[in-house]
């Protein structure tokens, strides 16, 4: 039976105990807790330990997650991983988390990779899934090891940067109006350039060279990735209010993905929303990837920022260049 909604039934997260502060940074190359503070907000992020992977992070996620809805792992019969950092290249991080987490077999498993706009993909695509009737209950974890794929020596990329994973568990309801009430997600694949990883893939697969020419690490144009997150963020939150026919006033908190104070900021004076409508954790861990709207999420929720019957808007920008946004009612 197709059920009336799609509900997030709870929430988790995890982030690894080790703190890189922006003064351990300093130490590393050539930059300031000033210039870090003042041009992103950044204060620290974690780090996971060389044998802590993004399947060991994605699955204390979901087991927070789990435990908060409710629900056992028997009860999952879907499992999206948002990640760019997966374990392997092959099999996918979910089927990893599924092994950890004991997850049936008849579950479906898969990652999906829209970098930071990646969870906001996966809930889209696993309500639409539920909505169809076929599954019962999603698990959807956005979970990165970004640490991994990070350039130590360059000081443009290392400083935004942490680790770290969140989880939703998604079901059915009967009752209407609540829930996912609309996304709006897109791409700009003209711009991939911007921000992307040039070896390590079929197109590039890692030599030597490309791994001496630090290939296989993040690069990014950060001034013009600034520039489409502005608009981007902006247009994907217009563009979902106008959709439902409400305004900035109703939105009760907004989760915004955590890459930089200023692009926030931005936001806020565009949509004319003040910023304490705004959930801001980056100064603790920095820009996460696919892992931030969901741990801003869950920890938004346990300070009681969501209330039953609040509208939250979620809104992130990522590699791709993607963007995406999410209102729900709870
Ligand atoms: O999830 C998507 C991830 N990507 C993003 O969120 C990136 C969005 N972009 C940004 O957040 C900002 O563009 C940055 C924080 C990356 C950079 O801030 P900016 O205000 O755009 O600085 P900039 O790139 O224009 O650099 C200004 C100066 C440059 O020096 P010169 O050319 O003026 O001498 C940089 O070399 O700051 C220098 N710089 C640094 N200085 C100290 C760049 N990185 C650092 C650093 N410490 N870590």
């Amino acid at each position: 039976m197709r059920p009336v909604s799609t509900v997030i039934l709870g929430t988790g997260s995890y982030a690894p105990s080790r703190v890189l502060t922006n003064a351990d940074l300093a130490k590393q190359v050539d930059t300031s807790e000033e210039w870090i503070v003042s041009r992103t907000g950044i204060r620290e992020r974690r780090m996971a330990a060389a044998d802590e992977s993004t399947s060991d992070m994605a699955a204390k996620a979901g087991a927070k997650a789990l435990e908060d809805a409710g629900l056992a792992a028997a009860d999952i019969d879907l499992l999206i991983v948002a990640t760019v950092t997966p374990d392997l290249v092959m099999p996918a991080c979910a089927c990893i988390v599924q092994r950890k987490l004991a997850i049936p077999h008849h579950a479906a498993c898969f990652d999906l990779n829209a970098a930071c706009s990646g969870f906001i993909y996966a809930l889209d695509t696993a309500c639409a899934m539920i909505s169809s009737g076929r599954y019962k209950h999603a698990l959807v974890i956005g979970a990165e090891k970004f640490s991994a794929i990070l350039d130590w020596k360059d000081r443009s990329t290392c400083i935004l940067f942490g680790d770290g994973a969140g989880a939703t568990v998604i079901g059915g309801s009967e009752t209407p109006n609540i829930g996912l009430l609309a996304t709006k997600l897109g791409a700009y694949g003209e711009s991939v350039d911007l921000l992307y990883i040039p070896a390590g893939g079929s197109d590039q697969p890692a030599t030597p060279a490309s791994i001496a020419a630090g290939d296989h690490c993040v690069k990014m144009k950060g001034k013009e990735v600034f520039k489409f997150a502005v608009r981007a963020m902006e247009e994907a939150a217009r563009d979902i209010l106008e959709q439902e026919g409400l305004t900035a006033d109703h939105i009760d908190c907004v989760i915004p993905h955590q890459a930089n104070l200023r692009i926030i900021e931005a936001i806020s004076q565009y949509l004319k929303l003040p910023m304490d409508r705004f959930f801001i954790n980056l100064d603790r861990y920095g820009n996460t990837s696919a892992a931030s709207v969901p741990i801003a999420l869950d920890e938004a929720r346990r300070a009681g920022r969501i209330k039953r019957g609040d509208l939250t808007l979620m809104v992130a920008f990522g590699a791709g260049l993607t963007y995406g946004s999410a209102l729900i009612r709870w």
